[in-house]
């Protein structure tokens, strides 16, 4: 759906985006994480035909951005980072102006418009001008905006900026149901949280190049930490060490008789034999917490620095 192959955008002296390779499925919802200037938003620009990329290939549906730009713009939705919206126009009327510049007429329009509305939670204040809205307001509808027809590909430029807690997860549950209904989403965001819990795959950027990309597991097998595992209850040390002993990569950090701490690569996954080999060591267990290590930790690892400065 999006391929991005060997992407580069110089701006005079400075290298923006150096080298940028990937690719995004359908329903997937894949996220660019990085400080500010790392080259996200200059990336997003080059998809979306705002730009032109120096070198490299981008690819949407198939359709090559520079050669073939109003096929692959016809599949795109765009939500900019920087808000835009007509201020003196109400919630319907910039939907309907978007909408417009996208084809959609009458009938098929107006159902859309209230479609989004309502999905944004918005229709209450629809009529109003825009300029009367509160900041969360405007991003839903600029989110809004870019959803209205329907794209294939979607496009997400940091758009939970600014946006209390409540209205962040309202525009991160719109984000998960359009990629469960399908659509192809490329999330940008500086914020860890969100591209831990909203992602199926990312990649790290930073100084215009992906430093690390894969799924959050795969991210974390990387930085070669591991969980750990913290249980509570009744145990027998050396009756576990035995049993857990028999399962590859899993190292008994401590065995108590009331606590006992594992650490292991992927634990979640093989938390069943861990608790059948404490089950055959006749160990009783009360708590289970398992610990896992952070995209931050690993941001740190690779760059040398904090991502949020
Ligand atoms: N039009 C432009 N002309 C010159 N330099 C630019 C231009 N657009 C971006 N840059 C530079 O390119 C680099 C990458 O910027 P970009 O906006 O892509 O970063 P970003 O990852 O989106 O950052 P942020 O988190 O702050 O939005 C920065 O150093 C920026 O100053
Ligand atoms: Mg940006």
């Amino acid at each position: 759906m999006i391929e991005v192959q060997e992407l580069r955008k110089v701006f005079g002296e400075l290298v923006a985006v150096d080298g940028v390779s990937f690719t995004v499925k359908p329903g997937e919802l894949f996220g660019l994480l990085g400080p500010n200037g790392a080259g996200k938003t200059t990336t997003i620009g080059c998809i979306s035909g705002l730009l032109t990329p120096t070198a490299g290939r981008v690819r949407v549906m198939g359709h090559d951005v520079v050669r073939d730009g109003v096929a692959a713009r016809r599949a795109l939705g765009v939500v900019p980072q920087d808000i835009a919206l007509y201020e003196d126009l109400s919630a319907s009327e910039n939907l309907q102006y978007w909408g417009g510049t996208q084809g959609m007429r009458g009938a098929e329009l107006r159902a859309r418009i209230g479609e989004v509305l309502e999905l944004t939670g918005l229709q209450d204040r629809a009529k109003e001008a825009v300029k009367k809205y509160s900041g969360g307001m405007k991003r839903r509808l600029n989110l809004a905006c870019g959803i209205i027809h329907r794209p294939r590909v979607l496009l997400l430029d940091e758009p939970t900026v600014g946006v209390d807690p409540q209205s962040r997860v309202r525009l991160l549950e719109m984000v998960r149901a359009e990629a469960q209904a399908g659509t192809c989403v490329l999330y940008t965001t500086h914020y860890m949280e969100e591209a831990e819990t909203l992602c199926d795959r990312l990649a790290i950027v930073d100084h215009g190049k992906v430093i690390a990309q894969g799924t959050l597991a795969e991210l974390r097998s990387m930085l070669g930490q591991r969980d750990l595992l913290r249980f509570t209850g009744r145990f027998q040390p050396e009756a576990v060490r035995r049993a857990l002993g028999e399962l590859e990569g899993i190292e008994v950090v401590q065995a108590e008789t009331d606590v006992l701490r594992l650490a292991a690569a992927e634990a979640s996954r093989r938390l069943p034999a861990i608790f059948a080999a404490l089950a055959s060591a006749e160990a009783e267990v009360r708590e289970t917490t398992l610990t896992q290590p952070s995209l931050e930790s690993l941001f740190i690892k690779l760059t040398g620095k904090e991502l949020r400065e």
